[in-house]
């Protein structure tokens, strides 16, 4: 595996062995601070990030690597002068052993691809993919449960704009026994090549428009509404605030349920829902160093 580009790519077998690596580094990071010494990793973002920006350049720092990045990349790189991404990723494998790229178009990664001998990690790209979402997802589920079947797992809000759903679902129709409920509004809802996976996988899924059933599901995946992606602004206005997780709806959830969300959440989950001990979004966030830190090292290890 030389590049991370979308969850399609990932087996059943990888993805367990890897979740185990993951804990292997979690139980002992500072036991790999020098996996990565004297290795450079290049943060490319052409779009906005807290959490896997950060995470990762903290997951290079704590491997013995150094950081060069661009954070605006859109308006402060050259891209602002019209250079291609290809050119932009030719010139950065002079400098980089590894690219983390995060872009405004579905098929960035896959393009950078082609014009790399370093590998291209996918930090999210369009409304496509977010591949090293659904893994820290998948872990913080794994540590959760213990399993990665027989779960319900309830995505909600704005799931057609959304890549870190669709990276997820991928993940979770390899296991057995996992069933799907889509909550979202009329112009938000799950994209056809998703049902269509699921379909080909054999896995059940509903589409719903009452965040009420949530009640019966072992997972909640909130999602925020995309806001920069809307091409017509009322149409946001009509998907804003249509689902919203209260404080009191979150009591009512299975005793033994999971509140996700992989952030940065605006109105969709109440801020007194964080004291639930169902609530694993910050959880959620924290394992993305040690997803990003077991990524980074098995990637350096294949090279
Ligand atoms: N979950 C996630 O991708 O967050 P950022 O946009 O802050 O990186």
């Amino acid at each position: 595996m030389n590049h991370i580009i979308k969850s399609q790519q990932f087996s059943k077998e990888f993805i367990l062995d890897f979740l185990r690596d993951v804990q292997t580094v979690k139980n002992n990071p500072k036991k790999f601070n020098e996996a990565l010494k004297g290795k450079v990793v290049a943060t490319l973002f052409y779009e906005p990030s807290t959490r896997t920006r950060l995470s990762f350049e903290s997951a290079a720092q704590r491997l013995g690597a150094s950081i060069i990045s661009t954070e605006n990349a859109r308006e402060f790189s050259s891209a602002s002068k019209g250079e291609s991404l290809q050119d932009s990723i030719r010139t950065v494998n002079g400098y980089a052993d590894f690219i983390i790229l995060r872009h405004y178009e579905n098929d960035a990664s896959d393009i950078a691809t082609t014009a790399s001998n370093v590998p291209i990690i996918n930090a999210g790209s369009g409304s496509g993919q977010h591949p090293t979402q659904a893994l820290l997802d998948i872990f913080t589920i794994y540590e959760q449960f213990n399993r990665l079947s027989n779960l319900h797992i309830t995505f909600v809000g704005d799931l057609q704009r959304g890549r870190t759903v669709n990276s997820l679902v991928y993940l979770l129709s390899l296991f057995e026994g996992n069933s799907f409920t889509f909550v979202s509004p009329e112009n938000c809802k799950i994209k056809k090549g998703i049902k269509d996976h699921l379909e080909e996988q054999k896995c059940t899924y509903t589409e719903k428009e009452d965040i009420q059933v949530i009640k019966d599901t072992d997972i909640v995946y909130m999602t925020r509404v995309q806001k920069e992606r809307f091409d017509d602004p009322k149409e946001y206005e009509k998907a804003k605030g249509k689902f919203v997780l209260t404080s009191a709806l979150a009591k009512e959830m299975k005793k033994e349920s999971i509140i996700m969300h992989p952030l940065p959440r605006v109105d969709e989950i109440e801020v007194e829902v964080d004291t639930n001990p169902r609530a694993l979004y910050f959880k959620q966030a924290a394992n993305g160093l040690y997803v990003r830190m077991a990524l980074l090292k098995m990637l350096n290890e294949n090279r």
